[in-house]
C-alpha cells in the first residue's frame, strides 16, 4: 500500500476502520503529505520509511479483545513524533502500561469537553468546547510519564500527552469537532512536519517521475470525458507532450455536445494528439433489439474492444498505458500492483491482448486533490467539475432497446435538467444528476390535443462514496423549471417524474 512513502510523510495506520482515509485527507489538507499503511509493519519497516510523524487511527475493536489489532510496540521507541486517535489513543495507553476500561457509559456524537491543561495540542484553545466522540472503553489511568490534558463526563482521560506521544480520545478529523483541525495542525507544526505540500509540488514531482518512467518510449491513454483520466492525460501530456496519444471512442452514447467538448479540450486547448474514433452506428447496429440490460452491457463492452483495436492502428509501438487510478482504488484493493498487467483487468475494455507498462499518476491522490491538479494544469471547470459517468453511457439509462431516437431524447432531457441544476447552483452538491427514459408512454394533454409521449425520469442523488446514495432534496421550484422546460423543448415527452429512491435499496442508475 505504501509504495509511494517518501521520506518525511505522514503515515497513517489503519486498524480496519472508516477513519483512516479521513484523517490522511485532513494532514493534506494541512498541507503535510500522508499515505495509509498497514498496522503490521514491524518497526523496523517503519524506520525504514523514514516518516515525519505518525497517527494510529481510529478502529472497530475494543483494546481489552483478543485478536485486537496492535502495532509493534518497538514503534514508540523510535522517536518519531506519534498522535493516537480514539482506539489508537487508547491503545497507546493500553501498550504503555496505562489502563483501558469499560465506564459507566460511552459516548457517540457530540460531546463537551473541558480543557485540564493545554499543553502541546490544545494550546490556544478554550476551556470549554464541543466535540465528536464515538467509544464505549475509555482510558482510565495514563501510563507513566504522560499528563492528561482534557476530559468528558464519561472519558476522565480524553487527551493525555508525553513528550513525543499524544492521544485523543475524540476525532479531531471530522468537521463536528470544532477545533480538530488546529489540533491536526498544532501537532504537525509541533512535530516539526513540513506544511508546504501543494498541487503545484505535486505536478512537478510527478511530471519528473513520468519522465523518468517513459523515457523516450510512447504511451497511450483512453479517454473517457470523466474527470480522472482526463486529469491523468493533461499531466503525462505536461510531462512527456508528443509521445502521449489519447484515444476517444465516441460510442453515440454519450451526454449531449460531450463528445465535442473533449475533443475541443484535449486536441485543441490542451494541444494533444487525439485519435477520435466516430463509433456510434457500430454500437447502434449491436444493440439493435436488446433489452435486457446485462446483455446490452455486454454488447456494448464488447463493442468497445473491436473499435479500440481497430484504432490501435498509429499507437501500435505504444509501450505504456495512462490510467486514472486514485488513491482510494489502491487502498481498497489493498494490493501492490505489478507495473505489468493485462490491461483489460483494468480499463473496462481494453483488447485482452495488449500488455503495457502502466502509468498511474494520480495514483497517491484523493478525487478532490485530482480537481484541484485539473485546475492547475488548466483544465476547464466543466472537466475539472464534472459528475461521474458510467462507462456505458445513455446506454444504461433507456430502459428497453437502446436506438438512435430515443438517445437523442434522452440527451435533450438530460442536457436541461443538468443545466437547471446547474443554473440553481445545485450541481457541485449534488453527486450525480441525469434523466433516464422509460419504455412506456402515458397519456396526456398539450393544447386541445391528446398525446401518448414517453415520461423522462430524474435522479438526482448525494453520496460520498458511490456505495451508498440518497436522493437530493432539490427544491421544489427548480423541478417545476425542469418539468416544464423538458415538456415544452424535448418532443415526444409529456410526463416529468423525480426518483426518490435510495441506495439501499435503489441503485444510482436504473440498469
Ligand atoms: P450503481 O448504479 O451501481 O452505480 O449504484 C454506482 C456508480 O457507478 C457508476 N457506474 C458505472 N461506471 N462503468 C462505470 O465506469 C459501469 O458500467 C457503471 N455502472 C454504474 C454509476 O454512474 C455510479 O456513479
Amino acid at each position: 500500500m505504501a509504495e509511494h512513502v517518501g521520506t518525511g510523510a505522514v503515515l497513517v495506520v489503519d486498524f480496519g476502520a472508516q477513519y483512516a482515509q479521513l484523517i490522511a485527507r485532513r494532514v493534506r489538507e494541512a498541507r503535510s503529505y500522508s499515505e495509509i499503511v498497514s498496522n503490521d509493519l514491524t518497526a523496523a519497516e517503519f524506520a525504514a520509511l523514514e516518516p515525519a510523524a505518525i497517527i494510529l487511527s481510529g478502529g472497530p475493536a475494543s483494546v481489552n479483545i483478543d485478536g485486537a489489532p496492535v502495532i509493534d510496540p518497538g514503534v514508540y521507541d523510535l522517536g518519531i513524533p506519534i498522535l493516537g486517535i480514539c482506539y489508537g489513543a487508547q491503545l497507546i495507553a493500553k501498550q504503555l502500561g496505562g489502563t483501558v476500561s469499560r465506564f459507566e457509559a460511552g459516548e457517540y456524537g457530540r460531546t463537551g469537553l473541558t480543557v485540564i491543561d493545554h499543553g502541546r495540542l490544545l494550546v490556544g484553545q478554550p476551556a470549554e468546547q464541543s466535540v465528536w466522540m464515538s467509544h464505549f472503553d475509555c482510558i482510565s489511568e495514563i501510563p507513566q510519564g504522560f499528563t492528561a490534558t482534557a476530559s468528558t463526563a464519561n472519558a476522565p482521560v480524553a487527551a493525555f500527552e508525553s513528550d513525543h506521544i499524544c492521544g485523543v480520545q475524540y476525532h479531531p478529523e471530522v468537521s463536528h469537532t470544532e477545533h480538530g483541525q488546529s489540533v491536526i495542525e498544532r501537532w504537525l507544526d509541533d512535530s516539526g512536519v513540513d506544511r508546504t505540500w501543494t498541487m503545484a509540488n505535486i505536478i512537478d514531482e510527478q511530471v519528473q517521475l513520468i519522465r523518468d518512467q517513459v523515457g523516450t518510449g510512447r504511451a497511450i491513454c483512453g479517454l473517457s470525458g470523466g474527470v480522472d483520466s482526463a486529469v491523468a492525460a493533461a499531466l503525462v501530456h505536461k510531462a512527456i507532450g508528443p509521445q502521449l496519444t489519447c484515444v476517444y471512442v465516441d460510442t453515440g452514447l454519450m451526454r449531449k455536445n460531450e463528445s465535442e467538448q473533449v475533443v475541443e479540450t484535449f486536441r485543441k486547448t490542451q494541444g494533444i494528439e487525439l485519435i477520435h474514433v466516430r463509433a456510434a452506428d457500430e454500437f447502434f447496429e449491436k444493440l439493435a433489439g436488446l433489452t435486457e440490460p446485462e446483455s446490452k452491457r455486454k454488447a456494448i463492452g464488447e463493442t468497445f474492444i473491436r473499435v479500440f483495436e481497430k484504432a490501435k492502428g498509429g499507437i501500435e509501438d505504444a509501450g505504456f498505458l495512462v490510467q486514472g487510478t486514485l488513491y482510494p482504488d489502491v487502498i481498497e484493493s489493498g494490493s501492490k500492483h505489478g507495473s505489468t498487467i493485462k490491461s483489460h483487468h483494468n480499463v473496462g475494455g481494453l483488447p485482452d491482448d495488449m500488455e503495457f507498462d502502466l502509468v498511474e499518476p494520480l495514483r497517491a491522490l484523493f478525487k478532490d486533490e485530482v480537481r484541484k491538479v485539473g485546475a492547475e494544469l488548466g483544465l476547464p471547470d466543466e472537466v475539472v467539475w464534472r459528475q461521474p459517468f458510467p462507462g456505458p453511457g445513455l446506454g444504461v439509462r433507456i430502459i428497453g432497446e437502446v436506438t438512435p431516437d430515443k438517445v437523442a431524447v434522452l440527451q435533450d432531457a438530460d442536457f436541461i435538467v443538468r443545466e437547471v441544476l446547474r443554473q440553481a447552483g445545485l450541481e457541485r452538491e449534488i453527486f450525480q444528476s441525469f434523466a433516464v427514459l422509460p419504455d412506456i408512454r402515458s397519456v396526456g394533454v398539450m393544447g386541445d390535443e391528446r398525446t401518448y409521449g414517453y415520461p423522462i425520469i430524474v435522479r438526482a442523488v448525494t453520496s460520498e462514496d458511490v456505495m451508498t446514495a440518497d436522493w437530493a432534496r432539490i427544491p421544489y421550484d427548480v423541478l417545476e423549471t425542469i418539468s416544464s422546460r423538458v415538456i415544452n423543448e424535448v418532443g415526444g415527452v409529456n410526463r416529468v417524474a423525480y426518483d426518490i429512491t435510495s441506495k439501499p435499496p435503489g441503485t444510482i442508475e436504473w440498469e
